[in-house]
């Protein structure tokens, strides 16, 4: 047996799953928790920071711990297809879990605003991938109305599954530090992962798992910040398209976990976002998503308030790998091309 047999075997006590519950996993879950002292520096007040790359996860992005539930749960209720809304990774990791379930997968995505590498990933896994002219908001609505009118099971993070699974997240944390971070800094766009972290740290809490609870401080992008506003955002713009929504599904219990752990949320700009970015992965080596670069924007905007030598965690959702596009249009570097396949050559370029 592998050492690690994917998130539902490991948290099973945790989890809505029985012994028939056929279990749908590419063993994702336990990702590296890593330290970033690239960050902390720019902190100051010898504060810890570490990164969560869920990133890591199969299909490269956090939704794999709420697909492997989702998938699971509709299997064991007899579904033959799922649906979703996506910006790119539900609709990846949806596409995956639920071909590896031998279910069709239906993926319903804002034409010309997903990323390369999610698109690919969705048409390669056999995902039937519908490009509607519309945002993630108008595309959220319309499979709603699907998973009511046909038989295909709705696996956005409205699907309560999806965050049981996330919640996994909160899980690891705890079983790594050996208690919750003091910060918890996390991007929002739909606002599940945020709720799910917080009922995973709750449900440890109350198990005795850990001592204390992390505050919740949840990054918005300037252009697309509905709860940031207080107001839904009908035309929501940032190059972070992972985190393009105006209507989140889970603002109430985001707003719910925020007020009880005395957190915030708070907006970061495409410019803040970008230079988080280009940080993490030119001073850390973690080449993430624009989007998951939110969470550090946030961390590095509000340093002023973090409390001296406290413990923070940034969650890292998506790997960088997802967007390519964005990483050669806003990166400081270039490749310096044009070289003769020779020593002097390549030697002159290299400054020598
Ligand atoms: N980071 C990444 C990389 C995401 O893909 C998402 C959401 C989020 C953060 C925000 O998480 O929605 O739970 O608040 N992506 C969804 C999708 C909307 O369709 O892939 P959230």
């Amino acid at each position: 047996a592998p050492k690690w047999p994917g998130l539902i075997e490991t948290y099973r006590a945790y989890l809505p799953v029985s012994e028939q519950t056929p279990v749908v996993t590419l063993l994702e879950g336990n990702t590296p928790l890593i330290p970033a002292p690239a960050i902390a520096a720019r902190v100051g007040k010898s504060v810890q920071v570490f990164i969560k790359y869920d990133g890591l996860n199969p299909t490269g992005s956090f939704k794999d711990r709420g697909m492997t539930m989702a998938l699971s749960k509709a299997k064991e209720a007899g579904a033959e297809a799922v649906i979703c809304a996506s910006t790119g990774n539900t609709s990846a990791s949806a596409a995956a879990y639920a071909r590896r379930g031998g279910l069709r997968a239906f993926v319903v995505i804002p034409d010309g605003y997903v990323a390369l590498g999610k698109l690919a990933q969705a048409l390669l896994y056999g995902a039937e991938v519908l490009a509607i002219q519309g945002n993630f908001d108008q595309a959220l609505q319309t499979v709603r109305d699907a998973a009511a009118h046909y038989p295909v099971t709705l696996v956005n993070s409205v699907n309560p599954y999806r965050l049981e699974g996330q919640k996994t997240g909160a899980f690891e944390l705890v079983d790594v530090l050996g208690d919750a971070p003091d910060w918890l800094c996390i991007p929002v766009g739909n606002a599940g992962n945020i709720t799910a972290y917080w009922m995973g740290f709750c449900q440890y809490h109350q198990q005795g798992k850990c001592r204390q609870l992390p505050r919740m401080m949840g990054f918005q992008a300037a252009g697309a910040a509905p709860i940031v506003n207080g107001a839904p955002v009908s035309h929501p713009e940032t190059v972070a398209t992972a985190i393009r929504i105006g209507n989140p599904a889970s603002w109430d219990k985001a707003i719910a976990a925020q007020e009880a752990s005395q957190g915030e949320f708070k907006a970061v700009t495409d410019d803040e976002i970008l230079n988080a970015y280009r940080i993490l992965a030119a001073e850390e080596g973690i080449f993430c998503e624009p989007a998951s670069a939110a969470s550090v924007a946030g961390l590095l905007k509000v340093k002023d308030q973090v409390p001296a030598g406290a413990r923070i965690v940034c969650i890292l959702t998506g790997n960088g790998l997802k967007d390519p596009d964005t990483a050669i249009n806003h990166c400081n570097n270039q490749v310096k091309d044009g070289i003769a396949p020779d020593l002097t050559s390549v030697a002159k370029a290299m400054g020598f």
